[in-house]
C-alpha cells in the first residue's frame, strides 16, 4: 500500500473509454490524439468511494447541534432519532424526490474526484420503501454517468412496526425482501448493521447467508459502536468487506486476513461523531487490504469529500499519503469486486481520470479543504461541470 508508481513527464493515452497507453512522453506511440495539457499537473485514477448511504430525505441538522451539547450518537437514536428520522422522511418522499436529492450529492461528489460510487438502501425498512429505494439507485446507475454499485441495507435498523418482534423483521427481510432483491437483480450487495440494538450476530449470518444463496456479495457494519465479532463473521463468510472496524478484535481482524475481506475504513465518522478511530495501522501491519470511504449520510457523517476523509487518515489514523491514496482508489475498488477494471492506471482498465491542480500528489492530504480537482474524466469523456 505505501508504493505508489510515478512517472514524471508522463502521457497516458485513453481510446475508446479504456487506457490503452501510459509510460514518458518521449515513448508515446504517436500523436494523434485529442491532447489535454496536464503540465504541472497531477494525473490519478479517479477515487472510489466504497460506502455511502446518498440516497435520502431530508437532513439532521439538529442531531449535529445535539451532540455539540453532549449528547452521543446511541442517545439521540434511542429518543426515536438517527437512522429511523431519516426513514420517516425516506418512506414520505417518492422516488423521483429521492433521485432528486442524489442526484444533487452525485454532482458534487463528482466534483471533488469520485468517479465510483456506492449506495446502500436502508432508510425505507418495509418491503415497498426499501424497493422504491433500490429501484431509485438502478435507475440512477443507467442515467448518471458515474459508475454506480447497489446494495441492500434491509437490516439498518428495525422499523417501528416491528418494535416488538424483531424476528418477525429478519423474516421478513430473509424471505421476502431478499428473494425479491436478488431475482430482480436490483442489487449487488447485501449489507447488515451488526451491533448492540440493531442486528445480533446471529441475524447478521442468518441475513448475509441468505443474501449470498441469492447472489448477492456480503458486505458487513462491523464493531461500529462496540466490539460485536461482526468482522470475524465476516472473516468466516469470505465478504467482499467490512466496514467501520473502530472496536475490532485481534481475532477479528486474523479472521478478515484469513478470509480476504477487504477493511473499509470511515475516517470521517469517527471525526464528526468524535468517536475512537479504526486502528488503520494494526490492519496494515497484518496484511489486511484497508480501503477509505466516506459513508456519506445524514447522521453520521454528512460529507462526501474523499480528499478530506484522505487528510483524517493521515493525521488520525497514522496512514501515510501513499497508504490513504491506494486506500482510496485500487483498495476501494477491491472493496466493490472491481479491481480488474478501475481503481489503477494500467493498460485494459477504463479511463477513469482526474487531473488535480496541485504540485505533486502529497499536497492532495497536505493543503486540506480545498478542491484540487482540475478536470475530471470518466470512461474516457471529459466531465463539464
Ligand atoms: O454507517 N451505522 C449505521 N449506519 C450509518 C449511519 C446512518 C445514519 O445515522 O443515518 C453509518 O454510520
Ligand atoms: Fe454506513
Amino acid at each position: 500500500m505505501s508504493e505508489l508508481a510515478i512517472i514524471e513527464n508522463a502521457a497516458l493515452v485513453i481510446e475508446n473509454g479504456i487506457i490503452t497507453f501510459f509510460g514518458k512522453m518521449q515513448d508515446l506511440p504517436s500523436n494523434d490524439f485529442n491532447e489535454i495539457d496536464c503540465t504541472d499537473k497531477v494525473v490519478m485514477p479517479g477515487f472510489v468511494d466504497s460506502h455511502t448511504h446518498l440516497l435520502f430525505a431530508g437532513s439532521r441538522e439538529e442531531e449535529f447541534a445535539m451532540r455539540s451539547r453532549g449528547f452521543t450518537y446511541q442517545q439521540i437514536a434511542e429518543q426515536g432519532g438517527g437512522i429511523l428520522s431519516t426513514v420517516a422522511l425516506t418512506r414520505a418522499a417518492s422516488k423521483k424526490e429521492l433521485k432528486k436529492n442524489a442526484r444533487r450529492y452525485i454532482h458534487k461528489m463528482i466534483q471533488k474526484g469520485t468517479t465510483t460510487v456506492e449506495i446502500k438502501s436502508g432508510y425505507g425498512l418495509s418491503f415497498d420503501d426499501e424497493i422504491k429505494m433500490l429501484e431509485a439507485i438502478k435507475e440512477l446507475q443507467k442515467e448518471e454517468i458515474i459508475t454506480i454499485l447497489s446494495t441492500f441495507l434491509g437490516a439498518h435498523a428495525f422499523p417501528p412496526e416491528y418494535k416488538n418482534t424483531p424476528e418477525q423483521y429478519v423474516d421478513l427481510i430473509c424471505s421476502k425482501m431478499i428473494p425479491y432483491v436478488g431475482e430482480h437483480k436490483l442489487a449487488e450487495f447485501c449489507d447488515v448493521f451488526c451491533e448492540k440494538n440493531y442486528f445480533s450476530l446471529s441475524d447478521s449470518e442468518k441475513i448475509l447467508s441468505t443474501g449470498i444463496n441469492y447472489g448477492l456479495k456480503p458486505k458487513i457494519h462491523a464493531e461500529e459502536l462496540s466490539n460485536s465479532g461482526g468482522a470475524i463473521l465476516a472473516g468466516k463468510l469470505k465478504a467482499t468487506s467490512a466496514d467501520h472496524l473502530e472496536h475490532i478484535s485481534d481475532e477479528g481482524i486474523a479472521s478478515m486476513k484469513e478470509g480476504g475481506v477487504v477493511a473499509v475504513l470511515l475516517p470521517g465518522v469517527s471525526f464528526f461523531l468524535n468517536h475512537n478511530y479504526a486502528p488503520a495501522r494494526k490492519l496494515i501491519d497484518n496484511e489486511v487490504p484497508v480501503a477509505i470511504a466516506t459513508d456519506f449520510n445524514p447522521g453520521s457523517c454528512m460529507s462526501y469529500s474523499m480528499p478530506l476523509m484522505l487528510t483524517i487518515a493521515c493525521t488520525q489514523m497514522k496512514m501515510s499519503p501513499e497508504e490513504a491514496i491506494t486506500a482510496a482508489t485500487i483498495n476501494a475498488a477491491a472493496a466493490l469486486n472491481l479491481s480488474s477494471e478501475i481503481g489503477s492506471i494500467d493498460i485494459g482498465k477504463k479511463g477513469d481520470m482526474l487531473i488535480l491542480n496541485i504540485p505533486n500528489y502529497k499536497f492532495l492530504v497536505y493543503h486540506f479543504g480545498e478542491n484540487h480537482v482540475y478536470k475530471v474524466i470518466k470512461n474516457g469523456t471529459y466531465l463539464e461541470f
